[in-house]
Order: C-alpha cells, then sequence, then structure tokens
C-alpha cells in the first residue's frame, strides 16, 4: 500500500520594519528593560505600521515558494493561520492567493486558533495531503497583534509582536515508518471552558469592534507548561519516536519560562530549544513559521532532523506536531 508523507520542502517569512525595544516601551507605560526581560525573556519585537496581515503574510508566502524552487501557479491549497485579518471577509488567505496569482479555484482559507493556528493548519493540510486531495499547499501564520493590544496596560502589551511564516508541503512516497521524511503526527485540542482567561474584549458580532487583549497572566502560564509539554509527548508517541529522538523543540514563542519548564519537563538539553522570542515577543499564530524559517535561513537544519513543534493559546487550544526534515 502507498503511503502519502507531507514533506516540507520551502519556509519564508515576513517582518515589519519597526523594533519596539523594551527601553522604547519604557517611555509609554511603567516598565522597565529589566522587569520585561527578566519575567518574560523578551527584548524587542517588531510592529507594524504600514504593513497589514495580508502584506506580511503574503510576502511569507512567496518566500516559502521560492525557497521550494517553486511559482505561485504550482500550489494548490493555501491556509493562514491568524487572528488579526484585513477585513472580517472575505479571508486573508484568498486577498493572498489574489495578489500572489495562484490559480482560479485554488482553496484558500483562514483558521482561527490563536497562538495554536498554525499546529492546526498543519493538521489540516497535511490530513488533506495524504487523502491525496491536494499535492502541494502552503500554510502560514501571520498577525498584526499590535492592533488589537491595549498600548496602556502593560501586562499585555510588552508581551506581543508582529510577523509571519510560511511553510510548503509537497506530497511524498513514504513507508509509514517513523524513519520517513515529512509530518510524521499531528494533533490538536481545545477547551472552551477557559475561553475567559485570554481574550479580546469584543468582536464582530457582539460589539462590532475587534476589541483588545486581555489575560489571566497566571493561569495562561500554569495551562501552558503542562498543554505544551503533553502535547510534545502525545506527538512523540503516535509518531512512534521519544524524546531523546528529538533534534530540535520548536515550542510556541511566548516566554522564556515557560519554553523552559517545558523543556525541563521533557529533559531535554538547552541547546536544543529553538528560541526567537527575544527578538520577536509572542506573534501567535506566526511564531512557529517564523522559528522554523528563522533556523531554516541561519543553516540550522540538516536533513532527517526530528523536530517537535508544540504550542498553546486562547481557547484554551493546543497541539503538536513531529515532523522529519
Ligand atoms: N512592567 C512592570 N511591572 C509589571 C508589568 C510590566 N510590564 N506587568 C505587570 N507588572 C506588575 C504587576 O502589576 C504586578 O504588580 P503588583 O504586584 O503590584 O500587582 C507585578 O508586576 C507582578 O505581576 P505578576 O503577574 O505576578 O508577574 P508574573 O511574574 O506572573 O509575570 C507574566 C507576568 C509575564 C504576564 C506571566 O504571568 C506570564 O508570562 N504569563 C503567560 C502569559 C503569556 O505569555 N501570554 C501570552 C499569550 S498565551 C500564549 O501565548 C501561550
Amino acid at each position: 500500500m502507498m503511503f502519502i508523507r507531507s514533506k516540507l520542502i520551502g519556509f519564508g517569512h515576513c517582518l515589519p520594519a519597526k523594533i519596539l525595544t523594551n527601553d522604547d516601551l519604557s517611555h509609554m507605560v511603567e516598565t522597565s528593560d529589566e522587569w520585561i526581560r527578566s519575567r518574560t525573556g523578551i527584548r524587542s519585537r517588531h510592529i507594524a505600521e504600514t504593513e497589514t496581515t495580508s502584506v506580511i503574510a503574503g510576502q511569507a508566502v512567496s518566500n516559502a515558494i521560492k525557497d521550494a524552487g517553486l511559482k505561485p501557479e504550482d500550489i494548490d491549497l493555501l491556509i493562514l493561520a491568524s487572528i488579526t485579518p484585513d477585513n472580517t471577509t472575505p479571508s486573508t488567505a484568498v486577498k493572498i492567493a489574489g495578489n500572489l496569482g495562484f490559480r482560479s479555484g485554488v482553496p484558500a482559507f483562514d483558521i482561527s486558533a490563536a497562538c495554536s493556528g498554525f499546529v492546526y493548519a498543519l493538521t489540516l493540510a497535511d490530513n488533506m495531503i495524504r487523502l491525496g486531495q491536494v499535492k502541494t499547499a502552503v500554510i502560514a501564520g501571520a498577525e498584526c497583534l499590535s492592533k488589537i493590544v491595549d498600548w496602556q496596560d502593560r501586562n499585555t502589551c510588552v508581551l506581543f509582536g508582529d510577523g509571519a511564516g510560511a511553510v510548503v508541503l509537497q506530497a511524498e512516497a513514504g513507508t509509514g515508518k517513523s524513519s520517513d521524511r515529512g509530518v510524521l503526527s499531528t494533533h490538536i485540542y481545545a477547551d472552551g471552558a477557559l475561553y475567559d482567561c485570554l481574550k479580546t474584549t469584543g468582536g464582530v458580532s457582539s460589539t462590532q469592534s475587534p476589541g483588545v487583549v486581555t489575560m489571566d497572566g497566571k493561569e495562561v502560564f500554569k495551562h501552558a507548561v503542562v498543554s505544551l509539554a503533553e502535547a510534545a509527548e502525545v506527538v512523540l508517541q503516535e509518531a512512534g519516536l521519544s524524546k531523546s529522538n528529538i533534534d530540535w523543540l520548536i515550542p510556541h514563542q511566548a516566554n522564556v519560562r515557560i519554553v523552559d519548564s517545558v523543556r525541563q519537563r521533557l529533559e531535554i538539553p538547552e541547546d536544543k530549544v529553538i528560541i526567537t522570542l527575544d527578538h520577536h515577543g509572542n506573534t501567535s499564530a506566526a511564531s512557529i513559521p517564523l522559528a522554523l524559517s528563522e533556523s531554516h535561513q541561519k543553516g540550522l537544519f540538516k536533513d532527517g532532523d526530528v523536530l517537535v513543534l508544540t504550542a498553546m493559546g486562547a481557547g484554551f487550544t493546543w497541539g503538536g506536531a513531529v515532523i522529519r526534515l
């Protein structure tokens, strides 16, 4: 029996031009570089001024397609994970497909799963590829979180940033074993009982405005550490691998203390964990694909490396994936 795998064949990212440092923030709210760095690990973040989500996501998608050695007309599916669309409708994915010149008829849609959005998108695209519905897919995560942050609230405004990342997946014959290259396992979760812990203060049908982000930081922290570690363990088991097989752990980039607790629970050495939150902040759905693309560009990855992705965010939603490059 033929077994189809979704192989990662291209990476791309894009960051808005403006950089906002912790010192800059200390002139906007009562905070300091020392407080932000010691509590979160964040030093700076990019902020969209003229750029919109479709602009940075479109650039990331275009870069990923080029990196794969393909053209926009080769793409059969586009999924964008984002909670900060250009317009309420149509989807930002459709706008990108139009701007880049994807073939007419190619499905393109957004998904909303907050910081887990990219892992959700990866799960959907991988399933469609393995079912034989599409051959080549682009999945992206992109956010302009600066547009839904309360810039007077020091509890939240220091945490977030803007950016976009994308990867190209392509169907390739595999054996069904864990030695295959491509996506080896994915698992996504949600628990709506925790809806109020992390949310915006409004939305289209309730207040007719997107609102601003509010959160119970301690509650988020507590759940994030457990969910991120558990999702990683589940997907490793489902892939038929163990912690010792991990070459790179790529966790959602929210806070260095969360990442470090997850790393310790998984008993992984520090040099196997990708950290980009120091210069990106928390970019929600963009954080994992940004980390993937930057690491690829730096030449960190080699063929055959096992990547474990793990994410958690508003909803709560969470999930993980194991990929062999
Ligand atoms: N600068 C200075 N002081 C601040 C700031 C700031 N930017 N923000 C809060 N404080 C103050 C608080 O007001 C509080 O003061 P008080 O004691 O007088 O009331 C004090 O610092 C301590 O606040 P705590 O909430 O106890 O600080 P804590 O050590 O828990 O860190 C943090 C707060 C960083 C938000 C932490 O709870 C956290 O990381 N939570 C996870 C949240 C997260 O990453 N969310 C992102 C979205 S979810 C996700 O992506 C998984």
